[in-house]
């Protein structure tokens, strides 16, 4: 992979990145095709990063099928996919890890001890690997995003974060490789994460700014789905992480849900721009 980024940049092509797990969908091909567009040259990296997940998570059943993605990338016209083995990336005497403090205490932080260490340390070394110019990551993940960029900061790393939008199905479910987890009555309860956001955004369009309130609606609306129940429901500053009791600047309102045993995530973003609220769902 070094090598192959080396020739690249000795051409003085731009090398874009996309980072993954793999069981793709359409969320991580719009990333790819945001590369396409803006690089030379795409890379994707397919890893099920053990470091991120914590002890009673789902590693071992995450979805993998190797076969079938790079079957996807190839038709989306990625140049090189980067699949290293465990062992290559955490060797037995593996010791170093990248910690990013407050933006990564809340939320995912607070829920899933180790996680963002986890992800912050792959996505170092991936960076260090692949020595991109700019990688694209995905805003249903805002709180990796916000910390990637923190960490892209603080280590002066060479790459720009590009945030790209979520995609969704057509009935408002935010694509996830767990999606597959639901079975066809859950899938129908996931409904709900959306739901709750669409609510927000109705109530600050009809004038609601206090984030308490809205959120104190939001948990009324999951309460009434019996396969529902509320990790978090939160609006933060979505930079910092810090919460945000009223409307000002931007907003990001961020939930987790766990439908039966499975926790997805979803958010809605708030921007205050003159005249008018700007909504990114
Ligand atoms: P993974 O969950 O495979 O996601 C890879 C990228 O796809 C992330 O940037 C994620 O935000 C983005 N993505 C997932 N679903 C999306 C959707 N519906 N719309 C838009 N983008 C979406 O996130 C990870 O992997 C890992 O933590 C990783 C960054 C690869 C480090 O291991």
């Amino acid at each position: 992979m070094r090598v192959a980024a080396a020739g690249v940049r000795a051409a003085g092509q731009r090398l874009g990145f996309v980072p993954t797990m793999g069981a793709l969908h359409e969320g991580h091909l719009s990333l790819v095709r945001r590369s396409k567009r803006e690089a030379d040259v795409t890379v994707v990296s397919l890893f099920v990063n053990p470091a991120q997940f914590g002890p009673h998570e789902d590693f071992l059943q995450y979805p993998r099928n190797l076969e079938r993605d790079s079957e996807l990338l190839l038709r989306a016209g990625v140049d090189f996919l980067f699949a290293p083995p465990v062992e290559e990336i955490y060797p037995a005497d593996f010791q170093t890890y990248v910690t990013v403090e407050r933006v990564a205490a809340p939320l995912e932080g607070a829920s899933r001890p180790g996680h963002f260490r986890g992800v912050a340390t792959i996505v170092a070394k991936l960076f260090h690997i692949v020595q991109p110019d700019s990688a694209y990551f995905g805003r249903k993940d805002a709180q990796q995003c916000a910390v990637i960029k923190q960490m892209v900061r603080d280590l002066n790393l060479p790459v720009e974060i590009v945030v790209c939008p979520i995609v969704r199905e057509p009935d408002g479910l935010a694509l996830s490789s767990r999606n597959a987890y639901l079975s066809a009555e859950e899938r129908q309860a996931a409904l709900i994460l959306h739901r709750s956001l669409t609510h927000a955004r109705d109530l600050i369009l009809a004038g609601e700014h206090e984030t308490p309130k809205i959120i104190t609606q939001m948990r009324q609306l999951i309460a009434g789905e019996p396969r529902a129940r509320i990790d978090y429901v939160e609006a933060v500053d979505p930079d910092g992480f810090t919460p945000r009791v009223r409307l000002e600047g931007s907003t990001l309102i961020a939930l987790a849900v766990r439908i039966g045993s499975t926790r997805l995530l979803d958010n809605l973003l708030i921007e205050d721009s003159p005249p008018g609220w700007r909504f990114q769902l």
